[in-house]
This record gives structure tokens, C-alpha cells and sequence, in this order.
């Protein structure tokens, strides 16, 4: 079992700090608060901040972090890595007050992701507001979302994750990539990964209250002509979503409604449904590879797959679908 509890926050390295502005609080509904010149940083929840864009440094993707609940799962994620001869340097004490958190450890991932670890994130002292009407975000115990990296090389990555930090498969897939999702907590997958051939940050995830908040996100992402994957539902963590594009060229997974599973009770699966029961057409892709995409789809709908119910209830859902 992981000692990594949740993913944290997500940094992103941008000089369009004005179109992050919009974008974060306009359509996904995030409160922005003041931070330095150059810096955007967004709230989601009781969090200083969860969503950071730095337009000071626009060196690299930007930054992963990946909370711990203690102290000491720091100190022993730490001996891990010395153990593996991973390199990874303490973060400074102005680095933990720009995080707002306790401490932290910053590393590289196999292919050159910058990721840190933390401990005890500072909590705001007045009430999340969400900048348009929103139910909220689903946080807390399963974190700000989930985070997919495009990957050049599966196996290296896999080793890293799986192996060293201790992420637990949930499923994966051959086609039409390679395709794996990892989990620290309940939440279907906090992590994946799509083996396309290139390296970066392929989406994350904010996972809403309602679906309603969904529907009108994806009318507002219509209207600006944002939407790179059309509303629909996927067949693994069975969230009903869209996909939206960012000023920075990933996208942003905007869903409602995902399953949890039991990481006790569960055994990493392998799936041959394809990624959507419905919906998810990607918009963005050249039409012979949406068409494969879209082929899927519709066999998975010829065939009657269909997602359960989404009652959240781990056992159940654990005695239902297995
Ligand atoms: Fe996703």
C-alpha cells in the first residue's frame, strides 16, 4: 500500500496567466486568490490553494504534488528513494511557504516530471467560493482529481510508480494504447498514464458534486469553442465528463459521478471495453484515429455495456461488478 495519500495540487508553467485566469474561475468555476506578480493561484475547496499557474518560470510542464498524511511517510518515502538511488533534494523553506504546506521533497520523474511530495497543506481561514454556481468540487479524502501523463516508454514509468512510490494498478488496457490507471485512495485512479510515443501532461481531472454543474460547464465550453472531448462516460471509473482545452494545449477533464473502489479488496484488471460507453468523441484528433476511437464506442454500445450505478459504496460495488 502507497503511503501517498491523494494527489495535492498541480502546478502549471504558462505565460498566459490571464487566459489560466479565465479559464480556471469562467468555466471550471475555481476561486482565484491574490499570490506575487506572475503567479495565479485557485482554490477548489478548504485548500490555500489547489491549482497554481507560474508565469515567472515557463522552463518546463510544471509541477505534480502528491500529499502524505505524516511526517514520517515523508522520511520514509525519502529512505525509499535513497534505497533506489533516486535523486531527489528537501525543499527549501520558501518553497513550503509558496506551497503552503509543512515540508516537502522534490524529485524527477523517469521522464524528467517534476513532481513533489508534502505534508500538512495550510487550510484557509474563510469559505471556498466558487466562481460561478456550482454544487462544488469532490475532494477530501480523494484528493483534488486525477492526473494522466502522455509516456514515451510504459515500462520505466511503471516501475517508478508502481514499484517505488507503491501507486496500485487498478486497470489497464493494450488498445488502442498501451494504458494504465493507478490508485492511492478510493478514487478509481488518481494517476495514469497513455503510452503515445511523447512525454507530458496529457489531462487532469476535477471531479464535481453534480452533474448539472457538468452540463452547464460543457454549454460555457461550447460556447468558446473549448471542447476537445464531447460529453460521455467512461467504462473504467464510469465518471460522466468532457474534456476542455486549456490555454496551455492539455486538457482539463470536467465529470461527475465516478465510482470508488476498495484498495483492499481489489486486483489490478485488464479491459477490452475501450475508454467510453458513450460519448468522448475526440474532437481533436485526425480523423482516422477518432474514427478508431469512435468504432469503440459503439461496439461497446451494440454489446449493452453500461456503467453500474455509482452508489459509492465500495463493498457493493466490489460484489456487483465483479
Ligand atoms: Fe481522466
Amino acid at each position: 500500500m502507497s503511503s501517498i495519500a491523494s494527489l495535492g495540487y498541480i502546478g502549471i508553467q504558462s505565460k498566459q496567466l490571464e487566459d489560466w485566469d479565465r479559464f480556471s474561475t469562467d468555466l471550471l468555476g475555481m476561486q482565484r486568490v491574490d499570490r506575487a506578480k506572475g503567479l495565479s493561484a485557485f482554490r477548489m475547496d478548504d485548500r490555500k490553494q489547489r491549482l497554481i499557474v507560474d508565469a515567472r518560470d515557463n522552463s518546463g510542464p510544471g509541477f505534480i504534488g502528491w500529499e502524505v498524511a505524516h511526517r514520517h511517510e515523508l522520511d520514509a518515502l525519502a529512505a525509499r528513494l535513497q534505497d533506489h538511488h533516486i535523486a531527489f533534494r528537501q525543499g527549501s523553506r520558501s518553497l513550503a511557504e509558496e506551497r503552503f504546506v509543512a515540508d516537502l521533497i522534490v524529485l524527477e520523474d523517469p521522464a524528467g516530471h517534476r513532481l513533489e511530495f508534502f505534508w500538512k497543506p495550510e487550510i484557509a481561514s474563510d469559505p471556498f467560493v466558487a466562481s460561478r454556481p456550482i454544487n462544488g468540487f469532490k475532494t477530501g479524502p480523494l484528493g483534488m482529481g486525477h492526473v494522466v501523463l502522455h509516456v514515451s516508454h510504459m515500462e520505466p514509468m511503471l516501475v517508478f510508480y508502481r514499484d517505488i512510490l507503491g501507486f496500485s494498478v487498478t486497470d489497464y488496457a493494450q488498445t488502442p494504447y498501451r494504458l494504465y490507471f493507478l490508485h492511492v485512495n478510493n478514487r478509481h485512479h488518481s494517476f495514469a498514464m497513455v503510452e503515445t510515443g511523447r512525454n507530458g501532461l496529457h489531462h487532469f481531472m476535477l471531479e464535481l458534486y453534480g452533474l448539472d454543474d457538468v452540463g452547464q460547464g460543457y454549454d460555457l465550453a461550447m460556447e468558446n469553442d473549448q471542447v476537445a472531448f464531447t460529453l460521455g462516460r467512461h467504462s473504467n471509473d464510469w465518471m460522466t465528463s468532457f474534456y476542455a482545452q486549456t490555454p496551455s494545449g492539455f486538457f482539463v477533464e470536467y465529470g461527475w459521478g465516478a465510482r470508488e473502489i476498495d484498495p483492499g479488496n481489489w486486483e489490478a484488471e485488464e479491459t477490452f471495453d475501450g475508454p467510453s460507453y458513450w460519448g468522448h468523441d475526440r474532437l481533436h484528433l485526425p480523423p482516422e484515429a477518432r474514427r478508431r476511437q469512435r468504432e469503440m464506442t459503439l461496439d461497446a454500445a451494440r454489446r449493452g455495456l453500461q456503467a453500474g450505478n455509482p452508489v459509492n459504496c465500495p463493498w457493493l460495488d466490489s460484489v456487483t461488478t465483479r
